[in-house]
């Protein structure tokens, strides 16, 4: 069990570290195969990932001929992503906060989210454990930087969990309805696209009674 005060760089650090990467699938999301193509992406348009890992979406999303970019704190995960999927060369390029790894259009910066270039603009955004890889205290800053990061008019696919917080401690973390209402509905319009009782997740989270997996789509309004 993980005390949320204590879930900061260091705590994602070990886990790497150590292996503890359950969240990692083999497999794209079937959620992001399923919603995405709602958002009628162009060739060409810019999509962020937050907290990407090593996540297999990516190169989902590069199929589509999207310019990626992925952000992750771990260079071992970056560097993972790379190796595991045989794509080379990869660039590295760094600057003050963030190591830059990119091979063709997939580009992953190494580094804090938290840091992320205030004038660097998005079409979308692609976020899966992602929110709710954060405790809540930190879940405020992150809106904040994916407000900033999406374009008026831009979309954003969103996927949580909403379950009884008080039965298991995160990550991932619970983040209802209203929360997620408080954190977005300043400046999106939002669209709950589904709410079920997903059906592959690990033994840890199945043996929650009432588990839900939400999706959303968020549009930039202003
Ligand atoms: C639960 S994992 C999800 C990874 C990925 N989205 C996926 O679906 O497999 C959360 C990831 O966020 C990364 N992370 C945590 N805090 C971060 C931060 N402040 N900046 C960048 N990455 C961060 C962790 O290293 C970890 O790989």
């Amino acid at each position: 069990m993980f005390a949320p005060l204590l879930m900061d760089s260091q705590f994602w650090i070990t886990a790497w570290n150590e292996g503890r990467t359950n969240f990692h699938q083999g497999n794209y999301h079937d959620k992001l195969v399923e919603y995405f193509p709602q958002l009628k992406p162009e060739e060409g348009q810019r999509v962020l990932v937050p907290l990407c890992g090593k996540s297999k979406d990516l190169l989902w999303l590069h199929g589509l001929n999207l310019r990626v970019h992925g952000i992750e704190l771990h260079n071992q995960a970056v560097e993972a992503f790379f190796a595991e999927n045989e794509l080379s060369p990869v660039k590295k390029t760094q600057d003050q906060d963030f190591a830059h790894y990119t091979h063709e259009n997939i580009a992953i910066s190494c580094g804090d989210f938290f840091k992320l270039n205030e004038n660097d603009t998005y079409d979308f955004i692609y976020d899966r454990a992602a929110l709710v890889a954060l405790p809540s205290g930190m879940r405020k800053s992150y809106a904040e930087v994916i407000n900033r990061s999406l374009r008026k008019g831009g979309k954003y696919l969103l996927v949580v969990y909403e379950y009884d917080q008080s039965k298991l401690d995160g990550p991932p973390f619970s983040v209802d309805d209203n929360e997620i209402h408080e954190l977005y509905e300043d400046q999106f319009a939002i669209q709950l696209m589904e709410s079920k009782q997903p059906t592959n997740e690990g033994p840890r989270l199945s043996s929650l009674g009432g588990l839900k997996q939400k999706v959303y789509i968020l549009e930039k309004i202003h």
